[in-house]
């Protein structure tokens, strides 16, 4: 008996069921911001954090569920101090990271940091390797909530290591076990949400539940429509691991770049909050367009991503449609709901009329009456179907339930 739960365990270690840092974080994807694609390194700082953190409380964002201010790449020093420890830049925090943290959950909101599993960070910073317990033990006495884990400098065949390494030496989660590791051993005093952000490598999407509460599932997201293309199309793939606990990551919404028309923006919330990706904005606040502050502050969008049956949408080919084509945002959507079905109709190749038969759609099949709503346009319906104008590059959603 005893050697069969041997044998056992392992394999069930690496299935969905056993989510190894289930400590109750990240149940449904997070909602936040982060300071990378507002001014990458120039936005680690204290000021960058609470400037967001108010706009956060004025904007209504936080009423609306956002509440991770994520600091990225470039907070510390560029050594350790002489007990091998991490140092915040008193350029950027003038007063210490926890003074910045307490505020922030003064405000009901909650604080993120970054890290690396190599010996630097992609900007060159101290990395995480080696460290990971004393590490994460400095996190907890901060107040960190969040800790993104990139995968810069790490083990790789190429000498010296170059920053991103195209011949790794083994495999990403060698190097990611030691944090996980150490974040499940503060467990009984933190709950830190642990991301990955290891680009989408060694097919994270199949093992990223063991490990963490979230997954890069691909190389960044530069903030133009192919990018957009890129990884939203990727997404339908892998949309059967992402649940409660541990969701796919298609990196920060690139939104109010002006490398975006609205439409675009339309299409690009849409597709990561259907698709139960986190949703974390990457602009800057004190700048936010009323067009771009519309999108993110769609409520009937971000009640969808934040469902809590946790199922990502994928595409579904309705009867005379095209093939998906690879790396193109398919027309065509659907997704579960605690209380019905999310269909997403994008026009990422063309503008045109776009229609679904519900009879069509997974989760609705066979006969019966509908009733719908649009989360754009706020156009309600009943019936067996929906048609829609949409013009290049823009999507529809809607949510439909049985009568
Ligand atoms: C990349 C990562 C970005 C950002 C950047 C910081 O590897 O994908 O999201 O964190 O590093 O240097």
């Amino acid at each position: 008996m005893k050697s069969w739960k041997v044998a056992l365990l392992p394999a069930l270690a690496n299935t969905r069921l056993t989510v190894a840092l289930d400590n109750g974080v990240g149940l449904k994807p997070h909602m936040g911001w982060s300071s990378w694609n507002v001014a990458q390194c120039n936005a680690a700082s204290a000021s960058y954090a609470l400037a967001t953190a108010d706009k956060f409380i004025s904007l209504g964002l936080k009423d609306l569920g956002y509440e991770y201010i994520n600091i990225d790449d470039c907070w510390s020093t560029k050594s350790r101090d002489s007990s091998g420890r991490l140092v915040p830049d008193p350029a950027k925090w003038p007063n210490g990271i926890k003074a910045v943290t307490d505020r922030i959950h003064s405000m009901g909101l909650k604080f993120g940091l970054y890290g690396c599993a190599g010996d630097k960070t992609c900007a060159g910073y101290p990395g995480n390797e080696g460290h990971e317990r004393g590490d994460v033990d400095q996190l907890v006495s901060w107040g960190v909530d969040f800790w993104k884990y990139d995968n810069c400098y790490t083990p790789c065949r190429q000498n010296p290591r170059p920053q991103t390494c195209t011949s790794p030496a083994g495999s990403t989660k060698t190097w990611y076990a030691p944090m996980r590791d150490a974040i499940l051993g503060v467990q009984n005093t933190k709950k830190l949400h642990f991301n990955l952000c290891n680009w989408g490598r060694d097919e994270v999407w199949t093992w990223g539940a063991s490990y963490g509460h979230s997954w890069r599932m691909s190389v960044d997201n530069w903030g133009d429509w192919a990018s957009v293309e890129r990884i939203g199309s990727a997404a339908a793939g892998i949309y059967q691991y992402s649940a409660p606990g541990g969701f796919n990551d298609l990196d920060m919404l690139y939104l109010g770049s002006s490398k975006l028309n609205t439409n675009q923006e339309k299409l690009h919330f849409g597709l990561w909050a259907i698709t139960k990706s986190p949703l974390v904005l990457g602009l800057d606040l004190e700048k936010i367009s009323n067009s771009t502050l519309d999108i993110i502050r769609n409520k009937g969008l971000i009640d969808i991503n934040q469902d809590s049956l946790g199922k990502a949408a994928t595409t579904f080919r309705p009867p005379g449609a095209p093939a998906p084509v690879n790396g193109k945002i398919y027309p065509y959507w659907a997704g579960p709901l605690s209380d019905g079905v999310v269909v997403g109709l994008c026009a990422g190749t063309s503008a045109g009329t776009y229609s679904v038969n519900f009879k069509d759609v997974p989760g609705l099949g066979g006969s019966g009456s509908y009733e719908w709503r649009e989360m754009y346009t706020g156009q309600t319906g009943k019936g067996t179907s929906a048609s829609f104008n949409i013009g290049l590059h823009d999507m529809r959603v809607i949510k439909v339930m049985k009568v």
